[in-house]
């Protein structure tokens, strides 16, 4: 059985699928923790009422980028993941804490990267004219949501969509790709070489949304 440990900071929805999925495709994994930087993020009541361990490393009360950091990976560190899965999780992580955790680190970002990295991607997608945006789930590495591509699903951007719109279905997208991407991680199903990642069995790496 695979070691998973989430971290989050808000609402938790991507959490909240990958729990479901593990459970109801019977992943050969455990969701061992939910960590959130804030102690008043949504999705925690979800983990602690399915059972699920949490914690909250308050990044407020860390004097430093580095000592949250530290404080993070021991926290994560405590429930000895295989995989750490980032989902809505809002804090850009050292170089230390990437190294630590790196080839099991992963990441959901809200657009077609290596397009719109960073924040407020939809409202930059729609101000780009972009006819299509998406989502992508990738390892991470050092630098800001880089690193090799797992999956993406693509969403076309209709006419009178405004930014919500658009996250809505960019997020109802994430919900498919990402448990996807971690049940091919605990499966063992992922070839990393080269920065790219390919499914062994050639399972599409990607989806239309
Ligand atoms: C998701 O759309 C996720 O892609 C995004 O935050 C949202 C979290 O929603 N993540 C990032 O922007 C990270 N760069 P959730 O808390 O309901 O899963």
């Amino acid at each position: 059985m695979k070691r998973i440990v989430i971290l989050i900071s808000g609402r938790g929805s991507n959490m909240e699928a990958l729990v479901r999925a593990c459970a109801a495709q019977a992943w050969p994994a455990r969701i061992e923790a939910v960590l959130s930087n804030r102690p008043d993020a949504p999705g925690l009541a979800f983990a602690s009422r399915v059972g699920i361990a949490t914690a909250v490393v308050d990044h407020r009360a860390h004097g430093s980028r580095e000592a949250f950091d530290a404080a993070l990976e021991q926290a994560v560190q405590a429930f000895r993941p295989d995989l750490v899965v980032l989902a809505g999780f809002m804090r850009v992580l050292g170089p230390a804490f990437v190294a630590r955790f790196a080839g099991r680190l992963l990441n959901v970002h809200p657009s077609l990267l290596p397009a719109f990295p960073g924040l407020h991607t939809h409202r930059r997608a729609l101000e780009a004219g972009c006819h299509v945006t998406g989502a992508t789930v990738h390892l991470v590495t050092a630098e800001l949501d880089c690193g090799p591509i797992v999956i993406q699903s693509a969403v076309p951007v209709r006419p009178g969509d405004d930014e919500q719109a658009l996250a809505q279905r960019v997020l109802a997208t994430e919900h498919v790709i990402y448990p996807l991407a971690v049940r091919w991680f605990v499966e063992g199903a992922l070839d990393v070489s080269g920065g790219r990642v390919r499914h062994r069995a050639g399972e599409p790496q990607w989806y239309f949304g």
